[in-house]
């Protein structure tokens, strides 16, 4: 009988049920089972009622959400018709994880682990003459290189993306590579954040989008990094090459060109900026020719190492990049077959649209914190696209960059006098500047919002547009400085203050709440006020106001965009 193949299909946001579902995999093949790992929104959801064994791992985000690459599959399980009883022969389990503040997760995943193979082993036994491959001992990589003689002539990158069809909108296959227009620091000179007003120009791009939608970057690693990456490994960054995969059924990585350059092959795809996970210190561990280096690297791989490999590598944040360089040895020994085994893809990352196509024709703007910070090591922690978008720019010659746009999540009514009361601190505001934008193209007057920041002369963003639109009778602003007096003051403590008005526009007037911004604190808090805001002024009892806000919800009377 042939081996059943395990199907292991991820919703993986930050990378951390993308790497278990890599680990599963590997282990299915040390079982000598066949295994296709893939994002949840990849696999065509047909094909299970033909699985045997699935393995579901899936994340949350946000607010309790699914990630970006199940949100699809999400949207089909809860589908009126779905042919439920087909799917009920299949053998499937299903591990869940939270976000990647949850720092260790392992110590729960691998008892879990030990058990699920318990159960697929009894189901599906190893045959005897085979064995477990012990770890240790690496497997075959997903692809192989093959290095050409010569470089060919390669495609430039504009090349490369050309879509097919120009009817089709950009995608994540064929981004439109959109020339920068403007990179313009918004943060004055004492605020502690870089934070740039970033415009495209998206001129016969085929883009359209709206007010809540999302553009999606595709960033690129800096030079230097290329660079020292190339010489870790011993690669020669000119040399081209095309790949293919070991087993029938691995789809390459799908925007990568053939032939590919190793420079374009680092440069655009591998992420090794990112911070490693443990699947990188095992197969590490298994290439590595240098005995001391890899008793280390064992060591990290380990159940018993997980607190030594967070403090070594999770805790600072170090990189991909900065490991290879603390173990030279092993790096310089790496087979370039499994590079892409070992360092993960660069992932696309998604920024609010912060401007209407009704006021800015043929544009697209976004407000972008560049993220910088310090940990235990000396260099500091850098985003790697926020980073490199500040570092363009177009006053140096023409600069462009990859992107495509998705629907976001917020939704607006349509009926010109609904009132809108928007919640966005910081950057937060950014969606709710493509509203007002839009609204206000829309004859639509009823805009109130609630910006918070530091300083009125640091961090208050767009301050002369809203002052123009109050003017003008299409906005009604409320601010919270938190930094210009004693005491912290944010936007839910305005939002109290005006407790009388918030119940009058949601209550009597049918208004819809939107709340935008960083997820840590500032969802909670603004939920707390709302509903003491019920409480005191609509009478409400302390669970009613919970459920009048879980029907506001509901009703999409009450949405959120928050982000880590
Ligand atoms: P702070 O940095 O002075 O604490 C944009 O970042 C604004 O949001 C800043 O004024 C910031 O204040 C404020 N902010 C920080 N935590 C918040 C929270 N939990 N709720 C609302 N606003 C918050």
């Amino acid at each position: 009988m042939p081996t059943p193949r395990l199907l292991v299909l991820f919703g993986s946001q930050t990378g951390t049920a993308q790497d278990v579902s890599e680990r599963l995999g590997r282990e299915a093949r040390r079982r000598r089972l066949g295994c296709l790992v893939q994002a949840l929104d990849s696999y065509p959801v047909v094909n299970l009622i033909n699985e045997p064994l699935v393995i579901f791992v899936c994340a949350t985000t946000g607010q309790g959400d699914p990630p970006d690459n199940m949100k699809n599959f999400w949207r089909f399980i809860f589908r009126k018709n779905l042919p439920s009883t087909s799917l009920c022969q299949m053998d499937f389990a299903v591990l869940g994880l939270g976000d990647s503040s949850y720092a260790k997760p392992d110590a729960a995943i691998d008892p879990w682990l030990h058990d699920l193979w318990k159960k697929v082993l009894d189901l599906h036994p190893v045959p005897l003459d085979l064995g477990i491959i012990p770890t240790g001992i690496p497997l075959p990589s997903k692809f192989t290189l093959q290095f050409l003689e010569e470089a060919p002539v390669t495609h430039s990158e504009e090349q490369h993306v050309a879509r097919m069809d120009p009817q089709d909108p950009p995608s994540e296959l064929h981004p439109f590579l959109a020339p920068m227009v403007s990179n313009q620091r918004v943060t004055g000179p004492l605020h502690f954040q870089d934070v740039r007003l970033i415009e495209f120009d998206i001129t016969g791009s085929g883009l359209s989008f709206t007010a809540g939608d999302v553009v999606l970057i595709q960033p690129k690693n800096i030079a230097p990094h290329v660079q020292q990456f190339c010489q870790l490994l011993g690669l020669d960054p000119d040399q081209c090459f095309t790949l293919q995969p070991r087993e029938p059924g691995v789809p390459c990585p799908v925007q990568l060109p053939q032939p590919c350059s190793v420079r374009r092959l680092v440069s655009q795809y591998l992420d090794i900026t990112s911070v490693p996970r443990r699947s990188f210190f095992e197969l590490l561990a298994c290439l590595s020719p240098h005995k001391l280096e890899r008793e280390k690297l064992l060591e990290f791989s380990s159940a018993q190492g997980q607190e030594e490999l967070c403090e070594y590598c999770s805790r600072p944040r170090r990189t991909v990049l900065e490991v290879l360089c603390d173990f030279p040895h092993t790096a310089g020994a790496i087979p370039p077959d499994y590079l892409l085994d070992l360092v993960p893809l660069i992932r696309p990352r998604a920024f609010s649209i912060a401007s209407s196509l009704l006021a800015h024709p043929s544009r697209l703007q976004i407000l972008v914190a560049v993220v910088q910070y310090q940990t235990r090591l000396k260099e500091p922690r850098r985003g790697l696209c926020s980073s490199w978008l500040a570092s363009l720019d177009p006053g140096q010659g023409p600069v462009r960059v990859p992107l495509w746009v998705r629907p976001g999540s917020l939704t607006f009514p349509e009926t010109p006098d609904t009132p809108v009361i928007m919640v966005g601190p910081g950057t937060g505001v950014a969606p709710f500047r493509a509203t007002v934008q839009e609204r206000v193209a829309q004859g639509q007057t009823r805009n109130f919002l609630f910006f918070g920041c530091r300083q009125r002369d640091q961090d208050f963003y767009w301050e002369p547009e809203w002052k123009e639109l109050e003017k003008r009778g299409c906005l009604t602003l409320v601010t919270a400085f938190s930094r210009e007096q004693e005491q912290k003051v944010y936007v839910q403590h305005r939002l109290r203050e005006l407790g009388p008005l918030v119940w009058e526009l949601l209550d009597h007037q049918g208004a819809y709440f939107y709340l935008a911004g960083n997820a840590k604190y500032m969802p909670v808090d603004v939920s707390e006020a709302l509903m003491s805001i019920f409480q005191e002024e609509g009478g409400l009892s302390s669970p009613d106001a919970a459920a009048y806000l879980a029907r506001l919800q509901r009703t999409l009377r009450f949405q959120t965009e928050t982000w880590a």
